[in-house]
């Protein structure tokens, strides 16, 4: 119980904000910001919520929801302005007092490495597509291994390598916005690997334990019969197009080889795979990081099951289903053989502060009181649960929404940066309170 993470999840990108004097790289979401058409309303995240600078009256207010740990990601360009070479002391420096803030307070960092702020100057030279990832990447890790290492002891290497990929290289939805073709697509996956494992050697130096976190397409049995069960496994693991398909992603990096079926299906792409079987042999992963925000109910005969009409749904049109987060760590834990981390779960509301300057986000709470029953129930069936993290903190850019919806704890007031703690803060502390009497 002692052991277990209760936490709240945030990027660097969405909430640190850059006036542009602090020495700080371009990113590909600062360019993508620059397009037009591209963010609802035109919003970018040269301000959002100013953690840069209010990082302290954050993490007070972390300290006061008691949570024992803070999962963040580090802005690589923010480090390494271009990307490699150069280091930005400052952004360093931040860092380090985000870091030594923390742990004053008792609560554990969680870093992740990559939360999709890939840095302008290595996207101008190919990014994920450019052979010379891994070793950016590598040099990276190095850098904050050494550099924080004595103190941060989980890493997330990269945020949903489903986004970082399939949604950035391939759908052109994310920035870069790339659409290339499959078998580039592919190799760009091929890069994140070789990237994970030369990080995760590194960090495992320092005894670290290092996964990613990743996003699935949720599914789970709509009822309990063996064959759904194996029918909803298979469709979560295996997708027709390999880019959304998680084995592709994972089974390399948590098993060692790839799925057979991407192999003979693809023989280009598995003669250039065959080639770094050695590079892959040594598994650093030593958990697996999942980010889940609802569900698919699956029938035996694979059809996805139809929801009743008027089904209560998030802002973002998100289905409220905690099943998600129910099957998910059991389908994960059984192939991978690892303890799991919940590293992002949570919701967008429509919520603001009211006459009496509170912020009533009873939808929230409902979402929350569903979910940590699900943990509770995680737990007590042995699945090897080792940390929960809401996302998130505090309401922040929401990439590709801008600032039309809310997922925070923490109300953000976007012209005074006035932080205002919600009612689910309330709920989430008196959880986190009471639970050691209750497991
Ligand atoms: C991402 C977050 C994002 C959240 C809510 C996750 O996919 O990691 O950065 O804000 O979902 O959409």
């Amino acid at each position: 119980m002692k052991d277990f993470l209760w936490g709240v999840s945030t990027a660097a990108f969405q909430i640190e904000g850059d006036d542009g004097k602090q020495g700080r790289g371009k990113s590909v979401w600062d360019s993508y910001c620059e397009r037009e058409g591209v963010i609802e309303n035109g919003d970018n995240a040269k301000i959002t919520c100013n953690h840069y600078e209010k990082y302290q009256e954050d993490i007070a207010l972390m300290a006061d929801l008691g949570i024992n740990s803070y999962r963040f990601s580090t802005s690589w360009s923010r480090i390494f302005p271009e990307g490699i070479g150069k280091i930005n002391s400052k952004g360093v420096d931040f860092y380090d007092k985000l870091i030594d803030g923390l742990l004053e307070k008792n609560i554990q960092p969680f870093l992740t490495l990559y939360h999709w702020d890939l840095p302008q100057a290595l996207s101008d030279r190919g990014g994920f597509q450019n052979p010379d990832f891994p070793n950016w990447f590598a040099e990276y890790a190095d850098f904050i291994a050494s550099r924080y290492g004595d103190r941060v002891k989980n890493y997330c290497t990269f945020n949903e390598p489903i986004n970082a990929i399939a949604t950035s290289y391939y759908a052109g939805v994310f920035a870069p916005g790339h659409r290339l073709n499959r078998e580039q697509a592919l190799g760009c996956m091929h890069h994140m690997h070789l990237a994970h494992v030369r990080a995760g050697k590194i960090l495992r130096e320092k005894n670290a334990h290092v996964g990613v976190a990743m996003s699935t397409f949720e599914e789970y049995p709509a009822v309990l019969t063996d064959r759904c069960i194996d029918e909803a496994k298979t469709q979560f693991f295996k997708r027709d197009c390999p880019l959304n398909s998680i084995d592709v992603y994972m089974d390399p990096i948590y098993l060692g080889y790839y799925p057979k079926w991407v192999l003979e299906r693809f023989p280009d792409f598995a003669e250039k795979t065959a080639l770094t079987r050695e590079e892959l042999k040594d598994v650093v992963s030593t958990y697996v990081g999942y980010t889940t925000y609802s569900g698919r109910p699956i029938l035996e005969n694979g059809q996805e099951m139809q929801r009743p009409l008027g089904v209560a749904k998030s802002v973002l049109g998100s289905i409220l289903d905690s099943n998600g987060l129910y099957w998910g760590p059991k389908f994960l834990t059984e192939r991978y053989k690892l303890p799991l981390y919940v590293l992002e779960n949570g919701i967008a509301c429509a919520d603001w502060v009211e006459k009496d300057g509170c912020v009533h986000d009873t939808g929230r709470i409902d979402f929350l009181r569903q979910s940590l029953e699900v943990i509770e129930r995680l737990r007590k069936e042995d699945v090897d649960i080792r940390g929960y993290f809401v996302w998130s903190l505090l309401d922040n850019f929401e990439w590709l929404r801008g600032y039309s919806c809310r997922f925070g704890l923490i109300h953000t007031d976007y012209e005074s940066l006035k932080r205002t703690p919600k009612d689910s803060y309330y709920f989430y502390r008196d959880y986190i309170k009471n639970i050691g009497k209750k497991v």
